[in-house]
């Protein structure tokens, strides 16, 4: 979404051709830092080797009280994928993707290889300009409903990258109102995971965690709580509400770790082609976290599916301008281009 909540209008570049294939791979797992993920850990590296890009897992950046399994660490690590694959369609490169390749190494999620030139993929140049301008705007959507039209392309988009998108009735939604009230009160009494959310939302510098701009002034009034930080940040909000709001139900047929990855990838899908198409989104994972709200969840598909990630979608209030865009690290630490350095333009 464009800052004043419009879609966004894109103009397009001609991708780079002739640059050698290492310096292609260098800028995807750069342009993917741009992806998402929880309390903004960014728990990737990215190596470069001369014809292959691996994504591994930086368990440093994992939260070990809130997200033990590494759930929300591999769907934010799909994410991260999944803007990688672009960029490289972007610039012309056909990948092929292998997840999760060697049992012998759980931490290498994917390794890109057998890369090819093809055409310029111009729907993939206008996400990668959908990556620069999403972000997570945590304040109240306006009173203007979501288009069917929307929702039905965001849902093909999740499906497409082998995940569905359920979309909750508004019976369903009380439910996932009372549970994420409750995963919220869960959480709030646990120490540790007060510790660790009070670590990621005072990093005043880095580039990582959740800076005090981000974060709403007061908790906005709403019938699903978003996730209280603990902590009060310094983003005005309005009066509204999220009446108008759609919530949606990210999940999948497994709940291992190559599924929380494809999930990942689907949420990237999901929230470039939301935010080409001007809907806001902001992802609500507390419910999930919580062994037993993430069992409510499973009664809300009927038991027929495993929850990854609920999302609110609605349409930005025009009135606001979007919040400051969440600070990342550095490339070079997140990209080794160690390996190629003598290959590089
Ligand atoms: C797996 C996952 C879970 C997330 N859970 C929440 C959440 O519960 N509440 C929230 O406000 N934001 C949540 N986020 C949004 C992140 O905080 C946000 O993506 C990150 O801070 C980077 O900011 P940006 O999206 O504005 O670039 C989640 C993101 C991911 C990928």
């Amino acid at each position: 979404m464009g800052r004043n909540g419009k879609a966004v209008t894109m103009s397009y570049e001609t991708p780079g051709q002739g640059r050698p294939l290492t310096t292609a791979l260098a800028e995807a797992a750069a342009t993917a830092g741009y992806a998402p993920s929880v309390h903004n850990t960014q728990p990737w590296r990215w190596l470069v080797l001369p014809d292959t890009l691996e994504l591994r897992i930086v368990r440093d950046r994992q939260l070990t009280a809130t997200d033990p399994e590494g759930r929300l660490l591999a769907i934010s690590c799909g994410a991260a994928l999944h803007h990688a694959r672009l960029a490289l369609a972007a610039e012309g490169w056909t990948a092929v993707v292998e997840r999760l390749p060697d049992p012998a190494q759980p931490d290498l999620l994917a390794r890109l290889t057998g890369l090819d030139r093809s055409g310029a993929d111009t729907d993939a140049m206008r996400m990668v300009q959908c990556m620069q301008v999403r972000h997570t705007d945590r304040r109240p959507v306006s009173d203007e409903p979501v288009p069917t039209a929307a929702i039905g392309e965001i849902s093909r988009a999740v499906a497409a990258e082998g995940a569905s998108l359920q979309i909750l009735d508004s019976d369903q939604v009380m439910e996932l109102a009372a549970a994420a009230s409750h995963a919220g009160t869960i959480e709030a009494r646990d120490p540790q995971l007060r510790e660790e959310l009070g670590y990621w939302t005072s990093r005043a510098d880095g580039g990582t965690g959740l800076p005090p701009e981000v974060l709403p002034e007061q908790q906005p009034q709403t019938t699903v709580p978003g996730r209280d930080f603990g902590r009060t940040g310094t983003l005005p909000i309005g009066p509204g509400h999220d009446k108008a709001a759609v919530y949606g139900l990210l999940n999948g047929d497994e709940d291992e770790p190559d599924s929380w990855l494809r999930a990942g990838e689907a949420l990237s899908a999901l929230w470039l082609t939301a935010t080409r198409l001007g809907v806001s989104v902001v992802p609500l994972s507390g419910v999930v976290e919580v062994p037993g709200t993430r069992q409510t969840l499973r009664q809300l598909l009927s038991g027929l599916g495993f929850p990854y990630l609920v999302v609110r979608l609605g349409i930005a209030d025009p009135a606001h301008a979007g919040p400051p865009h969440t600070p990342r690290l550095p490339t070079e630490q997140v990209v080794d281009t160690s390996a190629v350095r003598d290959q590089r333009s």
